[in-house]
């Protein structure tokens, strides 16, 4: 479902969209088909996404065995055509699938990387609600990212680790894999009596018979695929509660359990200070997942349960659950945007920081790892607002990005900058957000012209000298 994004989603399809002005011209009334982009543009991943439908949910059922490393699964799309379409693509990297089916008939398909192109008959009509039905049985792929990190379905030693940003969601679902097409999703995950799946949402079944458990996760709010997880493995499981109420579900790998204490201690401490001052906390699941999967290396802000590769501190801890709010709730609907999830969530951390005791964020902004970098640091050599696809996750987008909240919170004052990211997150919350529509937001709250200080921020090399 494209929620508040649709503004966005139309400018991403404007280069493909002279595709669909070639079909045949009709009567007037008459279906006009043509086959959907099979990329939403953008540069980062020009693979990513597909035009002329919108998911509005996913149902995932599927078999697991960490032993044998066989998946069998079948995912059900449920998605509103936005154009007649006689084809349409979807994003896969999985493995092979024994059948697919649009509605109740099985229809056409071929596998172009990873792209899944599918031609439906009958053809689907402009505003048809549809079902696509695939089937397939493998395992899953590692996807390596051009940082080179790694995401997708990555085994650890008791199960699967499944983090999926910026691409990873399509090694093991079919689905349109851009953050500008949130959705709702239930899984349901069957695997040995002993092993824990852990899913985005709420725990609505657990049950077990013949030595193997299936668990039922329900995400009730629109969520982005990137954000989508099923991990799995031995786990301790708790379960809390924060003071507004919100059900917090913990995971925790046996062996981490003593190390990320002090984190899992302090996550309602930490969603209350940041509904304090971001707005309530968006979703109606909280908690976290703390496994060990060595070659990650990376902490995720998976929805309503954030991954971590290996025990967090408090800091990591407090990044991903700033994410719910901004990343998760309110998302960006192009990877070169990432500062206003990263940046947003490296602030909250300098902000949660100072509440809790440490440094001042005037103290982290002019430490040696922000603001005090050497003018001659390659550091400032990468542009905020469009790092790059090989450092979209590296240091600029976090701390330069945080040094710019803390720079335009100086510049605009305490007043009006809480108010601009409370109704930031009120504004567009499930939605997509950009670059451009935060200038405008930071210019209408201050009444002031902001060209000069963005610019020198998000769009210039350099490090800022006056702002
Ligand atoms: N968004 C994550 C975080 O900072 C980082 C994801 C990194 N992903 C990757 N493929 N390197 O919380
Ligand atoms: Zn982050």
């Amino acid at each position: 479902a494209r929620i508040g994004g649709a503004a966005l989603a139309a400018a991403l399809l404007t280069a493909t969209q002279a595709t669909t002005a070639l079909a045949a011209p009709g009567n007037p009334g008459e279906p006009r088909y043509s086959a959907g982009a099979p990329s939403l543009g953008d540069p980062y991943f020009p693979d990513q996404g597909n035009g002329g439908y919108d998911v509005r949910h996913y149902d995932v059922t599927f078999s697991y065995d960490p032993a044998t490393k066989v998946m069998d699964a079948t995912t059900v799309i449920t998605a509103v055509a936005t154009q007649d379409l006689d084809q349409f693509d979807l994003d896969f990297r999985g493995p092979e699938i024994t059948s697919l089916k649009v509605g109740k008939h099985p229809a056409g398909y071929r596998r172009d990387g990873q792209e899944l192109v599918v031609t439906p008959r009958p053809k689907l009509k402009t505003g048809e609600t549809f079902t696509v039905t695939v089937t397939y049985a493998g395992t899953p792929p590692v996807v390596t990212d051009p940082d080179g990190s790694i995401e997708g379905w990555v085994p650890t030693d008791d199960g699967v680790f499944v983090p999926g940003e910026p691409q990873g969601a399509p090694a093991w679902l079919p689905s349109n894999d851009s953050p500008a097409d949130k959705a709702t999703f239930t899984f349901r995950a069957t695997v040995p009596e002993g092993v824990t799946v852990v899913g985005n949402g709420r725990l609505v079944s657990r049950t077990t018979a013949n030595g193997r458990t299936t668990f039922v996760w329900d995400s009730a709010e629109p969520m982005a695929t990137y954000l989508a997880t099923v991990t799995l493995g031995n786990f301790v499981v708790t379960e809390t509660t924060t003071p507004s109420g919100i059900p917090v579900y913990t995971a925790v790998d046996p062996r981490l359990v003593t190390q990320s204490a002090a984190a899992v201690a302090r996550i309602p401490d930490i969603l209350e200070y940041f509904s304090s001052i971001f707005g309530p906390y968006p979703f109606n699941q909280a908690g976290a997942i703390i496994d060990r999967a060595p070659d990650v290396g990376y902490a995720l802000e998976s929805q309503t349960k954030p991954i971590f590769s290996s025990a967090p501190g408090v800091g990591t801890m407090a990044h991903e659950l700033a994410h719910q709010w901004y990343g998760d709730s309110v998302s960006v609907g192009k990877w070169s945007d990432i500062w206003l999830n990263e940046g947003f969530a490296t602030y909250a951390t300098w902000l949660w920081t100072e509440h809790s005791g440490g440094a001042t964020a005037q103290q982290t902004f002019n430490s040696a790892s922000n603001y005090g970098r050497a003018a001659t640091s390659s550091f400032w050599q990468v542009v905020t607002a469009d790092p790059g696809p090989e450092d979209m996750f590296g240091n600029v987008p976090y701390n330069r990005g945080a040094m710019t909240l803390h720079a335009l919170r100086g510049k605009i004052g305490d007043a009006a900058f809480f108010t601009l990211i409370k109704d930031w997150a009120a504004e567009h919350r499930y939605g997509n957000t950009s670059t451009a529509d935060f200038v405008a937001a930071a210019e209408k709250v201050s009444g002031m012209d902001l060209k000069a200080f963005f610019d020198v921020w998000l769009f210039q090399k350099g490090k800022p000298a006056s702002w």
